[in-house]
């Protein structure tokens, strides 16, 4: 097992909530830290906010919304390409019930919005980043669910 310090750990939806505050406590412990989002401007924000509270100057940001499907198989050509390695990706971006718990809503291709963000997304990512992952073995895959996701 590498040390922290010397691992490479992306997380899906690092620009708010859990996903956010797991990036500050890696980068804090001196991972490389990946993370993403899917609005540039707040990415860059989180990156240069991280960076000052831990001094850590591995911490870089990449976009792709997750309702889309064609912007995730882009971002892992992306990552695959820039990074050399990926010990640990924690797939964290999701979305809640919204105001309406019962409202339906769909994803410009058509799925249902939450099973598109929430399953179809990280399920993709993560089959697209696998020979990544296990050419960095031993690594490891965090998925965060929700009961209200059910
Ligand atoms: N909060 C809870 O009570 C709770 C309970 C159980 C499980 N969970 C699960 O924990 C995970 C994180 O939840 P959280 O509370 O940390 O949520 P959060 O604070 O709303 O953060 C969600 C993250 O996902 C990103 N995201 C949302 N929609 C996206 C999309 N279409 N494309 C790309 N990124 C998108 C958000 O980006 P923006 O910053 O641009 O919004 C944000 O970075 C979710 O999987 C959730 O289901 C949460």
């Amino acid at each position: 097992m590498q040390l922290i310090e010397n691992q490479k750990v992306m997380i899906t939806g690092a620009t708010d909530g859990l996903g956010k505050k797991v990036a500050l406590d890696l980068a804090a412990r001196k991972a490389g830290v990946i993370i993403h989002g899917r609005n540039p401007r707040k990415g860059e924000s989180v990156v240069k906010e991280i960076r000052e509270a831990t001094g850590n100057p591995k911490i870089t940001y990449y976009n792709a919304d997750f309702s889309v499907l064609d912007e995730i198989g882009m971002l892992a050509g992306k990552l695959r390409a820039d990074q050399g390695r990926l010990d640990v990706l924690i797939n964290s971006a999701g979305i809640g019930p919204g105001p309406d718990g019962s409202a339906w809503e769909e994803s410009k291709e058509g799925y249902e919005l939450r099973f598109a963000v929430n399953y179809l997304a990280a399920f993709l990512l993560t089959h697209r980043l696998l020979s990544m992952l296990r050419d960095s073995a031993p690594s490891r895959i965090v998925n965060v669910a929700s009961a209200g996701q059910q």
